[in-house]
């Protein structure tokens, strides 16, 4: 039998880091929502005890290193089952791109493999188990639209946003997360206004989300990949109602409430960068 999960990636309406704690983490109040572009997880059971990775991105690391394989493991030791399994990663979603892409791959395989082995673990069973591979691992247990706190494990699932289409860019070079988190300088931040993005969403007005949306992170990253600034620039020009970095970056997305706008974009978008997208906010 196989098992196919689709991992969609995620997008930060806002994110705000409000100050680093006594673990090293940073403590952040993030409004995410997935978009229709996903990674499709197929998983089938090994009679010998073995974790197999096979993906269709020749970057991703097969072995200890990949989230989709820190889920198989986890999940096994943790209720100590001997089978193995055979995971099978298609992958769109750009890695190391703020998207939550590997995130999302372990979420899917958590909340795969609890079908194929028959677990009958809860949501909250599987989120406590995410929260030991990665602080996203949680949202993508449920996905959809989100408020986040804490190191970005507690999650509040809330109404999905208007909804719109988004234009993806990720500029060639990938970004780390932690080494946006290890040079912060909190002097620099730009706090956005999280309760308003809330609000915007509770009330499904488009034009107060898209005047909301902030990344504390946005400078810190665009230190590090100057393209950031320049695509997100571009964005506006071809007329994209709001253009901002995703996660700790470097991938920047427009949002656009008609169709045209955001074709306009992708097709500007296009000659400049490699991966670009269009896509849309999921209901
Ligand atoms: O949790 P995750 O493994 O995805 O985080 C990667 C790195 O990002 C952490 O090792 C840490 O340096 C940084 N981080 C942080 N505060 C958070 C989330 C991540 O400092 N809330």
């Amino acid at each position: 039998m196989e098992i196919i999960e689709k991992a969609p990636a995620k997008i930060n309406l806002c994110l705000d880091v409000l100050h680093k704690r006594e673990d090293g983490y940073h403590e952040m109040e993030m409004v995410m929502t997935s978009v229709d572009l996903a990674d499709r997880i197929a998983l089938k059971t090994l009679e010998e005890d073995l974790i197999v990775i096979h993906s269709t991105n020749g970057f991703l690391p097969l072995d200890q290193r990949n989230h989709a394989y820190k889920a198989a493991k986890l999940l096994k030791d943790t209720y100590h089952i001997k089978k193995g399994v055979d995971i099978s990663i298609e992958k769109k979603i750009p890695i190391a791109a703020g998207l939550a892409g590997g995130s999302s791959d372990a979420a899917a395989t958590l909340r795969g493999l609890n079908r194929l082995w028959h677990l009958n673990l809860s949501n909250e069973e599987l989120v406590l188990l995410g929260e030991q591979i990665g602080s996203d691992v949680p949202y993508c247990i449920y996905g959809g639209t989100a408020y986040a706190t804490g190191r970005g494990e507690k999650i509040q699932q809330i109404d999905a946003p208007p909804q719109c289409w988004v234009v993806l860019v990720k500029p060639k070079k990938g970004i780390s997360t932690w080494t946006v988190f290890e040079n912060l300088s909190f002097e620099q931040l730009v706090h956005p206004e999280t309760e308003k993005m809330l609000l915007a969403i509770q009330e499904k007005d488009f034009l107060q989300m898209v005047c909301n949306t902030g990344n504390a992170l946005e400078t810190a990253s665009a230190i590090k990949q100057p393209d950031i600034k320049r695509i997100k620039k571009k964005m506006i020009q071809f007329g994209a109602d709001a253009a901002l970095m995703s996660g700790s970056g470097p991938t920047v997305y427009a949002l656009c409430k008609t169709y045209s706008k955001a074709q306009r974009v992708y097709n500007g978008l296009k000659g400049f960068c490699n991966e670009v997208y269009l896509v849309r906010t999921l209901k």
